[in-house]
Formats: C-alpha cells, sequence, structure tokens
C-alpha cells in the first residue's frame, strides 16, 4: 500500500478493522454531474476503509440520467433571475435508482438519509457528524449552478428523510467539495476506520473546544524549542498545561464556543484560565467579563 496514511498505520500495527467488526457498516450514494470529483475517496483512511469492506461507495453521474443529445441538467430559473437551476427529471430518475440499488443490497424496506449539500442548510457540525456516522445509508445530492429545483426535495421527503447541509456561511461552485468533506467526517467516526480511537476524544469539537497545538521531534528547530513541560514527563502537568492552551485558543479562535461552554463541566483552574482572558461565567454559558449589564 503506498498512500502516507496506511504506512504510518501499518508501522502503528493498526487492523484492517477490529475482530467482529460489522462489514459495510455505511453505504454512500453520490450524485453528482461531476463523478470524478470523488476520485479522493479511493486515498488513505477512506479508500483503505472501502477495500477492508467497512463503507461501500457508490458513485452515480447524474447525465446518465438525462434523455436529450446533450445531457441537458438545466435551465433558466422560473421566475426570472440569474443563473440556471437543475431540473427535476433527472434528479427524480437518479434517486429512483440509487433507491432501488441500495435496496437491493440493504433489503426491501431501507431508506438512505438524502444529504443535500448547499449554502442555504443546516450547519455541518461534529455532532451532526456522529448523529449521521448512526445511519446505514447516506445519499448525497451534488448541486451546481444556483441550486436544484426544490421539488426534488419535497418529493424525496416523501419518502426518506432529506437534510440541506451548509459546512458554513461562504458559497462553493457545487456541493461536491462539501459531500467531500462530510463523508469523511463521518467514516473516520466508524469504528475500524480510524486506527487509533484515542485520537477522537481529544480532537477539535468533541467537547466544545479546540485541540491543543502539537509538536514532535527535534526538541529545538530554527532557534524554537517544543514546550519544556511536554519534555518533562510529568503527565499530569502536560495534561493541565494541554487543557489551559485549548481554553486559549477557543477564547481566541472562536468566541462563540466559549460564550456556549457549560461552566458546571469545567474545573477551578479551567475558570481560572478562562477568566485570565477575560472570560466570566454568566448562567449557563460565559459573557466576556467587561460586558457589564449597566445597572
Ligand atoms: N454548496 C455551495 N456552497 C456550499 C456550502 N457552503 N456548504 C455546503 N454546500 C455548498
Amino acid at each position: 500500500m503506498s498512500d502516507p496514511d496506511s504506512r504510518g498505520a501499518e508501522k502503528r500495527g493498526r487492523q484492517e478493522a477490529p475482530p467482529g467488526a460489522r462489514t459495510n457498516q455505511l453505504r454512500v450514494d453520490l450524485i453528482s454531474i461531476f463523478p470524478e470529483y470523488f476520485a479522493p475517496l479511493e486515498l488513505s483512511l477512506i479508500g483503505r476503509a472501502r477495500r477492508a469492506g467497512l463503507i461501500d461507495v457508490a458513485v452515480h453521474d447524474l447525465r446518465d440520467f438525462t434523455h436529450d443529445r446533450h445531457r441537458t441538467v438545466d435551465d433558466a430559473p422560473a421566475g426570472g433571475g440569474a443563473g440556471m437551476v437543475m431540473r427535476p427529471e433527472p434528479w427524480g430518475e437518479a434517486l429512483d435508482a440509487v433507491l432501488a440499488g441500495g435496496r437491493r443490497m440493504l433489503g426491501p424496506d431501507a431508506v438512505p438519509t438524502l444529504i443535500v449539500p448547499t449554502p442555504s442548510g443546516h450547519l455541518f457540525t461534529q455532532n451532526l457528524a456522529a448523529a449521521l456516522a448512526a445511519e446505514p445509508w447516506l445519499a448525497f445530492a451534488c448541486g451546481r449552478y444556483e441550486g436544484i429545483d426544490e421539488r426534488v426535495l419535497d418529493e424525496s421527503a416523501a419518502h426518506m428523510p432529506v437534510l440541506p447541509v451548509s459546512l458554513g456561511d461562504y458559497v462553493l461552485n457545487g456541493g461536491e467539495a462539501a459531500a467531500l468533506a462530510v463523508v469523511e467526517a463521518i467514516t473516520r467516526l466508524l469504528p475500524g476506520v480510524l486506527g487509533n480511537a484515542d485520537s477522537l476524544t481529544e480532537e477539535s469539537h468533541t467537547d466544545g473546544l479546540l485541540e491543543y497545538p502539537v509538536y514532535t521531534k527535534p526538541a529545538a528547530w530554527r532557534d524554537r524549542d517544543v514546550p519544556a513541560v511536554l519534555m518533562s514527563g510529568h503527565h499530569a502537568q502536560i495534561r493541565r498545561w494541554r487543557r489551559d492552551q485549548r481554553l486559549r485558543r477557543t477564547a481566541e479562535r472562536r468566541p462563540d464556543l466559549v460564550q456556549r461552554l457549560d461552566p458546571a463541566t469545567l474545573d477551578a483552574a479551567d475558570l481560572a484560565v478562562l477568566a485570565e482572558v477575560g472570560w466570566v461565567p454568566d448562567g449557563a454559558g460565559f459573557r466576556r467579563a467587561e460586558q457589564r449589564v449597566a445597572d
């Protein structure tokens, strides 16, 4: 195996799947006019998980469900305006085919959750990734242009859960890059996909805090040293230092996350660090110390 992740994994004695792991824990169907976009799903941990039979990925070309010479998938928006909208007919046929194909594998009553990447969707978060990782079947409808005719979503919702999701407050050219990100965030949570499940527990967004900074050898590089505490071998101090770094980094980069931290889940040292960087408990969350309600 030549990709870097799997070489590292083998060195650490990682297995393809833990003994007794359920095979094909997740089926993923991706529909797009750019099926080549999903080539990266052959690589790294996801490629490995596919080859190990942990996940089953099928990519479908939307244009295969058109019937005209130009394989047309779009048209002018009803009511006028800029850009083009994806016509409903190819989407209807593609989704019917995905449903039929998946049911042959998963059983006649199986239904996928249909994820529609769009900047106007629900925000995709680690919590949502974890919820979707518990599903047996996910289908992605990757739109281009100004989006997919809304009737496709309405019609699909009569047969399956439909979930429009957004990666964040910015606009991509289409749903493909977002679908790749969502598939990666979900599949890495499946048992057996990551060799070291411990790496899931302290990473950013699992408990409302960003991850601490990490270092490796050499101990000194371009006059920059690895923080002395990490070389001390003092495990309790290392744990505390990392926790402090997580709190400081979150306060600096993501004040919106600090606001939502529950003071009841923090210890006295946590509260002292947050106070030092200007945050104090306020009911079930935090507020900036200087933001006093006028009395
Ligand atoms: N498609 C275009 N922009 C997107 C975004 N921000 N998130 C998800 N899908 C998108």
